[in-house]
């Protein structure tokens, strides 16, 4: 187990005291379970609750901490003496309280006893949830919204982690700076590579060397117009565009959230290229707007503008771009929203619903543009968030019947045939708030369209 620094410690026991001056009751955060993949001993990687890890600081799988007044008082069994054989040593009880900083370590049975009155969140797996529910004697939900003293507790999570501090910024660098490498490394597999596994490989091989994993299961492909295409066989055509989103994350659970699209021949057509540039001037336009109090939604909103207006110059939408935007024809070819959280969770706090991205007061609207936008807060400094707009010519929107009657007299159709060669196309960058304006902590990844093709060719 990596060993922690007492700056580390310092860190978790200035975020239990920040809790404690929140609430005035006590938390109960569980680590998770170990899940089998096909029987016991042959598992799914264990990750912990991102709640768990704000405060505990290591992924401890079985484990719980009940949080009261700034002490930590951890719950976990020593190993079994006959782990040692397959795992080898494990750290005891006493061991891992000492690493963590907590204040007493006692084993899981003793939590029975120190249950009154606490809050607690959900773990996501089903086991954990349960034994939550069984526990605490009411039902503890994932998907559902929190009650009560939950809901009071989530709330004053919430308030913490939407802004990071210097211990977690560092390991969100960290994570930036390998998803960096990542990336170039796929530019430069391209060029050998015959199918998107390749491509994926290099990328995740730099992850995994790096001793971190991804933070999602990676996007590689050349069908970016499957938003979330978690397939990696078509093979790489000289005409393709590939899509890349791939993130890592550190040791401790932090992740970074990044998308590349490059040409496979290391050359973007005219057409993939004139997309392209739309794309990238309402990211560029969404990053210089990222200051301390802008609504996020309007960046979202600006997004939506800076594409309709490039859209119109290429004949592909007609009509005026502040029209389209507000009858959401931007969306036929940007359907989701400009970005989301990031911290602990690649859509950080997402297990909380809205929660941590809606404002207390605003709900999700109903409208085409709006409706998958995950962020609608005023910015503060110390919040990351994710700046990724994209076009994509999705055929379940572009062939729905509904939507061609509703959009016929915006979109020239014809002229849209020409980009047959532009099926997805997302550029994707992590962008920290600061005092002064912004920090793209990715920057070091080249996304012009001759620096792209640069590290395509060159390798
Ligand atoms: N990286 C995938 C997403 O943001 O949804
Ligand atoms: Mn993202």
């Amino acid at each position: 187990m990596q060993k922690t620094s007492n700056s580390l410690v310092d860190t978790l026991r200035h975020r239990r005291q920040k809790l404690a001056n929140l609430i005035n009751f006590p938390a109960i955060l569980w680590s998770g379970s170990i899940n089998p993949r096909n029987f016991l001993a042959n598992h799914f990687p264990f990750r912990a609750s991102s709640h768990f890890l704000y405060f505990a600081g290591l992924p401890l799988p079985n484990a719980a901490i009940r949080l009261e007044a700034g002490k930590l008082e951890l719950f976990i069994d020593d190993p079994h003496p006959s782990s040692a054989l397959w795992h080898g040593e494990m750290p005891t009880c006493n061991e891992i309280a000492d690493k963590i900083g907590a204040d007493s370590a006692k084993p899981m049975a003793e939590l029975e006893s120190r249950l009154e009155g606490a809050a607690t969140i959900p773990v996501q797996d089903a086991a954990t949830w349960t034994q939550q529910s069984q526990l605490l004697n009411r039902w503890v939900l994932p998907q559902q919204p929190p009650q009560e003293i939950d809901l009071e507790l989530a709330k004053a999570i919430i308030s913490l982690r939407l802004t990071h501090d210097e211990s977690a910024l560092t390991e969100l660098r960290k994570a930036a700076a390998v998803t960096v490498a990542a990336h170039k490394a796929g530019m430069a597999a391209t060029s050998k590579a015959k199918l998107e596994a390749e491509v994926r490989a290099a990328m995740e091989g730099v992850i995994i060397s790096h001793n971190m994993t991804t933070s999602y299961n990676s996007i590689v492909t050349v069908h970016g117009e499957v938003l979330h295409n978690e397939q990696y066989h078509h093979p790489l055509q000289p005409g393709d565009l590939l899509l890349a989103d791939v993130g890592a994350e550190t040791e401790m659970g932090w992740a970074a959230d990044v998308t590349r699209t490059w040409p496979v021949s290391g050359k973007f057509s005219s057409t993939q290229r004139d997309i392209y540039d739309v794309v990238l001037a309402a990211h560029d336009a969404c990053i210089a707007k990222i200051y301390p109090d802008v609504e996020y939604e309007d960046i979202h909103l600006l997004a939506a503008t800076v594409i309709a207006e490039g859209l119109v110059d290429l004949g592909i939408l007609q009509g005026n771009p502040q029209d389209l935007v507000e009858m959401d024809a931007y969306a036929l070819f940007f359907p989701h929203g400009i970005g989301h959280l990031l911290g602990l969770d690649v859509h950080d706090m997402e297990d909380l619903g809205d929660l941590a991205g809606y404002e207390e007061g605003r709900k999700r609207s109903d409208r085409f543009g709006l409706g998958y936008l995950r962020l609608n807060r005023p910015l503060r400094p110390g919040m990351l968030v994710t700046i990724e707009p994209g076009f994509y010519q999705v055929p379940a929107i572009l062939h729905n019947r509904e939507m061609r009657a509703k959009y016929e007299n915006v979109v020239n159709w014809q002229r849209l045939s020409q980009f047959a060669d532009v099926r997805g196309i997302r550029i994707e960058d992590d962008v920290l708030v600061t005092h002064k304006g912004s920090e793209v902590l990715t920057a070091a990844l080249p996304n012009a369209t001759s620096e792209v093709e640069d590290l395509v060719i060159r390798n």
